[in-house]
Order: C-alpha cells, then structure tokens, then sequence
C-alpha cells in the first residue's frame, strides 16, 4: 500500500472511532472524560476530535431521517 493509502486508511479508522463515540453520548449520555487529559494541547486536539465525530454522527443521522431507505422504528 502506498503511504498516501495508509494515510486515508488511519484517517476514516480515526473518524470512525470518533463517530462511534459520539454515538455513544448520545445515546447513553457517556462522554470521554476530557478533564482526564493533563496536557491542555492535547485536550483541545481532543475536543475538536470528539466535535468532528459529533458532526459525521449528525449528518449521517440527518441523510439516513431523509432518506428512504431506513425507517423509525
Ligand atoms: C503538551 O504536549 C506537547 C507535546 O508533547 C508539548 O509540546 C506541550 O508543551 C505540552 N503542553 C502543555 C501545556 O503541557
């Protein structure tokens, strides 16, 4: 594989995690506990990490509720 290929593949590996996690919050209320990160870079790379999954979560909710495809159940 080629090292760009790799790159895409650590980066939808990434989104995927993020977005399940946020799908988790939202769904039990349990969010990663971002107090327990010391380093405040690290933390803010955290948070912004966790908001991008929220946003795949709600845009894949919003194509899914339009689409007709899925249904509520
Ligand atoms: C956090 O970690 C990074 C990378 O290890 C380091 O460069 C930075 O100085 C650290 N920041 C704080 C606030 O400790």
């Amino acid at each position: 594989m080629t090292f760009l290929g790799k790159v895409i593949h650590v980066s939808v590996d990434l989104v995927l995690v993020s977005t399940c996690l946020a799908g988790i919050k939202r769904n039990t209320g349990l969010a990663f506990k971002l107090e327990t990160i010391e380093n405040q870079t690290a933390r803010d790379y955290s948070r912004r990490y966790l908001k991008m999954g929220e946003s795949v979560y709600d845009y894949s909710v919003a194509s899914c509720g339009s689409s007709s495809y899925f249904e509520r159940k």
